[in-house]
């Protein structure tokens, strides 16, 4: 039933399918799938993972659907970005498919409800059978804010007690300048401010720190955000974010769009940050790999290239609803045949 509602969404433009999810995810009854396999279980971060596979920011922006998508199997949900107050996002069409090369081009420009809404939204979900789940927040900067730093701290102060883990997302391509606070200068000086907020709100301070960075970085870039990084504490990075790079390869005509890409052409350029992201932290930080994971063979090649835990979007809405139970057999299949007894042995094993 709900794969073959699933195609039908294809008929629809890109965001309007995504609303029609939204609406059709909310009143879905699922049967919790709560028996991961013990092989795919990590605890890391003081959080106990049930499996290594996450639902990237950008699907649930409002946490509207959080315990329907825990339904699918996914052992993690990021929800967001949240800004301070709500806003719009860009003049659309703003979501493209581009069908042939199994990828979306978007431009959305962190349109969402705002943190008061999330708030409340995550609030209710503390007395439903999500509780004991692990449910990040992703945080973002309003256009118009006066103080990017200001709009971070806003978000940790409103949101923080909320989240299982926080991320700083720094690298969308849709807001203006938003990419700038990855440079040298702004970074160390943003990351030093969240981590003294996380320090002076006592309900905060045990919530690991993740930030989420673009796979278009150069090595010196890096390598100021490996070092800073570890200087300051922070728990782990998300590599990474859609591209503005555009590959030769791609064939459909949607290629042209404005926006950031992601899905299968990022799957490669994600992995190689990751990689270098791993010798640069010598593994000592949480790395959640992501970009272009389609499949459980996808999925084992992040975590060979230094991931502990992974997430996808795109994929989700290329095969469905029963991607991730399906991933997650495929997973064990390959942990099984390398001879190895949790998936923890496998990550960074290809470095
Ligand atoms: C339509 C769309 C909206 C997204 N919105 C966000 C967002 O709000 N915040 C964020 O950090 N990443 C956002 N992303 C990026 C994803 O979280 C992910 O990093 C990227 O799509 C690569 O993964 P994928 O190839 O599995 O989709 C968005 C991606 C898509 C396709």
């Amino acid at each position: 039933m709900l794969d073959s509602s699933f195609k039908i969404l294809k008929l629809f433009p890109p965001e309007l399918a995504h609303s029609i999810s939204i609406k059709a995810l909310k009143y879905y009854n699922f049967n919790f799938d709560s028996n991961d396999d013990p092989m795919l279980s990590q605890h890391l971060i003081g959080l106990d993972f049930p499996n290594p596979i996450g639902l990237a920011a950008g699907f649930d922006k409002n946490a509207e659907v959080v315990k329907s998508m825990f339904g699918l199997g996914f052992g993690f949900i990021e929800v967001g970005t949240v800004t301070p107050k709500p806003q719009r996002g860009n003049q659309k069409p703003r979501i493209f498919r581009l069908d042939q090369d199994n990828a979306i081009i978007n431009s959305l420009g962190f349109n969402n409800k705002g943190s008061k809404k999330v708030k409340n939204n995550i609030s209710k979900l503390k007395n439903s059978l999500v509780t004991n789940r692990i449910v990040g927040i992703n945080l973002g900067k309003n256009k118009d804010s006066l103080n990017s730093i200001d709009d971070y701290l806003f978000g940790m102060e409103q949101l923080g007690n909320l989240a299982s883990y926080i991320t700083i997302n720094i690298s969308s391509p849709n807001t203006e300048g938003l990419r700038n606070l990855q440079l040298r200068g702004n970074i160390e000086n943003l990351i030093k401010q969240i981590i003294l907020k996380r320090e002076e709100i006592e309900s905060i301070n045990k919530k690991p720190v993740f930030i989420k960075i673009s796979p278009d970085l150069n090595e010196d870039q890096l390598r100021d955000i490996a070092l800073i990084s570890l200087a300051n504490n922070i728990d782990g990075l998300i590599l990474t974010n859609t591209t503005t790079n555009r590959t030769e390869t791609l064939l459909s005509k949607n290629k042209v769009q404005k926006g950031g890409l992601s899905g299968k052409p990022l799957f490669q350029t994600s992995n190689n940050i990751l990689r270098k992201m791993y010798n640069l932290t010598n593994g000592q930080i949480t790395l959640i790999g992501v970009g272009g994971i389609s499949n459980g063979s996808d999925c084992y090649e992040k975590i060979k290239s230094g991931a502990s835990l992974v997430q996808l979007y795109t994929a989700l809405t290329f095969s469905g609803p029963l991607l991730i139970s399906k991933m997650k057999k495929e997973l064990i299949d390959l942990i099984k045949t390398d001879g190895y007894k949790n998936i923890s042995d496998v990550i960074g094993k290809s470095v």
